[in-house]
């Protein structure tokens, strides 16, 4: 990758599958993914992700290659070539990762506590709720945006070659606490838990779950917000978009279940409950490592990855918003960093005060600042730019276009063409409606 004026290529193709899955595979996968899971009955809300990744994610993840591709421009610049009347999706393309960004930053200095504190066994004893809600959270989320901005400032090709490492490690460390975790007596309810478990008390609500796994299926797959378009642009002309679509979804999927197994089994044996919310991994896994021989070295170890994990990811987040700032506004890379960086890390510090007494008991409306600032990007902001993207393509951008461009011309043959096209121009946009119209209705109810 290089610089926008003269748009670079990854240097192969398993470097652009590599900085994708990077890209995708992050917090969500590894902390979101698990905690959602537990808070959604298990089994059922599985279902549900996994058709969504089925029939959305795939489907929207190749329509962003061929457009980003096609196009050659970031997204906005992507969607105003199209169509001037879109251009507000590529703005709000753009907000998206502003936003996303911010908290993400918040939960990587919680990782990197809980690195330092793993060595000596001390992250097992950690009281999680006083600790993010304290201002100690504020000075590991600066060192963490810190670390972000200054991966930045190299230059994304830092991603391609980070990536490279870091992906592979992740799903090394990921087996090995698999293997300790499904081997502890009473692990084989977590994995009933995750395959079998349709009692409808367990937390499963058709109005809440479902919802919450179109939100995680776009979160996770980084979808609805260009940058999947943006990393479409940096691809060459030879390389098949099809397999691309499905070998990045089919590694953060892996991802995402390979938490679940590490994850669920020891939630089981040790008796915690599944649905404690964002603490999920943070609670549990330490204690899981206190337990098993050279627990020290293989917390460390795991809070580590997790911490690249939730770099590339991040890095790659405020690469979506500092390509817009150079690009539309002519700033250059280090004003974008420094305008860009404060501000994502002063909205950090609120959303971090909102999990403690400081700002905590600031509500507008049912949620706290920090609520909302999860709650817009997910239910809203990525769910509906995924729609109105389906709908420039499937509707706007004539259709001989992308399917040139996913076809390379001609030259590679992909046979669901007419499954591509119903997906695009029919069932995600009319599933991403009727999915925003139950949380709209639920959300409404709940403030009755
Ligand atoms: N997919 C990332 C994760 O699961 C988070 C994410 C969302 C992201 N949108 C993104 C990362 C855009 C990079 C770019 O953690």
């Amino acid at each position: 990758m290089g610089d926008n004026n003269k748009r670079g290529q990854w240097g192969s193709s398993i470097g652009f599958v590599l900085a994708a899955a990077g890209s995708a595979i992050g917090l969500g996968n590894i902390w979101k993914f698990p905690y959602l899971l537990g808070q959604n009955g298990g089994f059922l809300f599985l279902i549900c992700y996994l058709i969504f990744i089925a029939v959305l994610g795939i489907p929207v993840m190749l329509g962003e290659f061929a457009l980003g591709r096609r196009t050659q421009l970031n997204p906005l610049g992507a969607y105003r070539k199209i169509d001037k009347r879109f251009s507000f999706v590529g703005v709000m393309a753009i907000l998206t990762p502003f936003l996303i960004v911010s908290y993400y930053n918040v939960i990587g200095g919680w990782v990197i506590k809980y690195i330092v504190s793993s060595p000596t066994g001390a992250a097992a004893n950690l009281d999680f709720g006083a600790f993010i809600g304290g201002t100690e959270a504020l000075v590991w989320h600066l060192i963490f945006a810190a670390l972000v901005v200054f991966f930045c400032a190299k230059g994304a090709s830092s991603i391609e070659a980070a990536s490279k490492v870091m992906m592979p490690s992740i799903f090394i460390i990921l087996i090995v606490v698999i293997i300790r975790s499904v081997t502890l007596p009473g692990a084989t309810e977590g994995l009933k838990f995750m395959f079998a478990n349709t009692d409808p008390e367990a937390g499963f609500s058709f109005a809440k779950s479902v919802p919450a796994a179109l939100g995680q299926c776009f979160f996770s797959l980084s979808l609805g917000m260009g940058a999947m378009i943006t990393y479409g642009s940096y691809l060459n002309k030879q390389e098949n978009l099809p397999k691309q679509a499905i070998v990045v979804p089919l590694l953060d999927t892996s991802a995402a279940l390979m938490a679940g197994f590490a994850i669920f089994p020891a939630v089981f044996a040790m008796g915690i409950e599944p649905n404690s919310g964002a603490g999920l991994a943070f609670m549990t896994l330490p204690k899981v490592f206190e337990k098993m021989p050279a627990g020290g070295l293989f917390g460390t170890l795991f809070f580590v990855l997790l911490l690249f994990a939730a770099l590339t990811s991040a890095i790659s987040l405020l690469e979506c918003t500092i390509s817009f700032t150079m690009d539309e506004w002519n700033w250059s890379r280090n004003k974008s960093l420094a305008i860009l960086g404060v501000s994502t890390t002063v909205l950090g510090a609120i959303y971090s005060l909102c999990n403690g007494s400081i700002l905590g008991g600031i509500m507008i409306g049912p949620m706290t600042i920090g609520g909302w600032m999860e709650f817009i990007p997910d239910y809203i902001l990525m769910p509906i730019g995924g729609m109105l993207m389906c709908i420039m393509i499937g509707w706007v951008w004539k259709f001989d276009e992308p399917i040139r461009e996913i076809t390379n011309d001609g030259r590679i043959k992909f046979s669901y063409i007419a499954i591509w096209k119903a997906c695009i121009k029919w069932l995600s946009p009319l599933l991403i409606l009727a999915v925003f119209i139950i949380k709209l209705v639920e959300f409404l109810g709940s403030l009755a």
